[in-house]
């Protein structure tokens, strides 16, 4: 088992990464201190690893919200239902709402408890890999809107993460995969050396070698967990952390949150944003084409043509971080090395999506 720690003063929490966590349940029973307990899942999880927490959490007062399962989904509807389970139970403040899933339900539960008497403990028990390297630290929260992916929400810090790895052991392939974007992603953005690793060691991670896994987790949460400790509130190298996503989430709304995973989504707008950062004449076509490889070497899909260009623009156009009306970009300086910048030749963009979309 390993535990790391994302400082942030008075609010600094543990990750615990290990095998068998909720099997074993001490570590969950000692990192939720609570009484009252809401455990927040979705119909898929709840079959698997409800029981399993619930044992780890006998004794206590807990009650569950069992959600439907998907993007769909990760609506403010659904936030109002778990609040309206917090109130019918007149849980109180010193109530504990845990996260058992996906990125889906980590961002609702979280915002839940965010705003649930204006923000109760919550811990995240996240179940892919994609929440494991990602969602389930930081304390981003939140749900989508008609309008865009994750528009309303709050930063709202868990007070613990436990990553039971083996929970992994009955995620899909194509989940799996893509987890791996986001992990590729770290790589890209600031620390070479764990790209040039990622390259060696593609497909253990496809094999889901275990000590591949459990090195690519520990890395992705040490290096989110520093960059978070700096820029909680994304006043700056956070954003790097969105690398590809402005891509990414036009992908995913046009494509209604139905065709593409986040993480594919993620996938393709990496490698999209490589190429525009080569556009720039940042990045080397080279490089492009080495991210490209690994990339279609994890079997992430990367082909967006089928949606159009200007679809693409008016929907990154409702990005988080467009300022005085222009979209900024997070791009590479070179593999290890991003820099978020809205100084960028307008025409390099649109020859970019014009390349890539349809
Ligand atoms: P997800 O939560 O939809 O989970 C993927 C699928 O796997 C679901 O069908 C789920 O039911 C199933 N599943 C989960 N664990 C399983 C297990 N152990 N075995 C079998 N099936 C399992 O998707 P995700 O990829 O985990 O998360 C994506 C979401 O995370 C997006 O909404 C994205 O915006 C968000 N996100 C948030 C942050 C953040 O900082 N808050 C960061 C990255 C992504
Ligand atoms: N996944 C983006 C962030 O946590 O800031």
């Amino acid at each position: 088992m390993d535990t790391l720690s994302v400082e942030l003063g008075p609010r600094s929490y543990p990750i615990v990464i290990g095998a068998q966590l909720l099997a074993r349940g001490d570590e969950i029973a000692a990192r939720i201190p609570a009484r009252d307990v809401l455990v927040v899942t979705n119909t898929t999880i709840a079959a698997l690893y409800s029981p399993a927490l619930q044992s780890a959490l006998a004794g206590r007062r807990v009650v569950e919200v069992v959600l439907p399962d998907g993007e769909v989904h990760k609506t403010l509807a659904n936030v109002a239902r778990i609040l309206d389970v917090l109130v019918a139970n007149r849980f109180g403040r010193d109530a504990c709402v845990v996260a058992l899933g996906g990125g889906v339900v980590g961002d609702m539960a979280g915002f839940a408890a965010a705003c649930y008497q204006r923000g109760i403990a919550f811990v995240q028990v996240p179940t892919t890999l994609l929440a494991q390297v990602d969602s389930s630290v930081g304390g981003k929260t939140g749900v989508n809107h008609a309008a865009g992916k994750n528009l309303i929400g709050a930063f709202h810090q868990p007070t613990a993460v436990i990553a039971d790895t083996a929970t992994l052991d009955t995620l899909p392939d194509r989940e799996l995969r893509a987890g791996l974007a986001e992990v590729v992603k770290y790589g890209l953005i600031c620390d070479h050396a764990f790209f040039e690793w990622l390259e060696r060691e593609s497909d253990a991670l496809l094999a889901r070698d275990p000590a591949a896994l459990a090195h690519a987790i520990r890395r992705s949460c040490e290096l989110k967990a520093a960059i978070v400790a700096r820029d909680e509130r994304e006043q700056g190298e956070r954003a790097w952390l969105n690398f590809g996503h402005t891509f990414g989430h036009a992908i995913e709304a046009a494509t209604h949150y139905s065709a593409w995973l986040h993480g594919e989504a993620v996938a393709a707008g990496m490698r999209i944003a490589a190429d525009m950062s080569r556009a720039c004449g940042w990045l080397r076509a080279a490089d492009v084409q080495r991210i490209e490889r690994l990339l279609s070497r994890l079997q992430l899909p990367l082909d967006v043509r089928a949606i159009p260009a200007a679809d693409a623009l008016e929907l990154m156009r409702m990005d988080k971080k467009v300022a005085a009306g222009r979209i900024r970009l997070v791009l590479l300086e070179r593999i290890g090395a991003a820099r978020v910048t809205a100084d960028y030749p307008d025409e390099a963009l649109r020859a970019t999506l014009a390349a890539h979309f349809g």
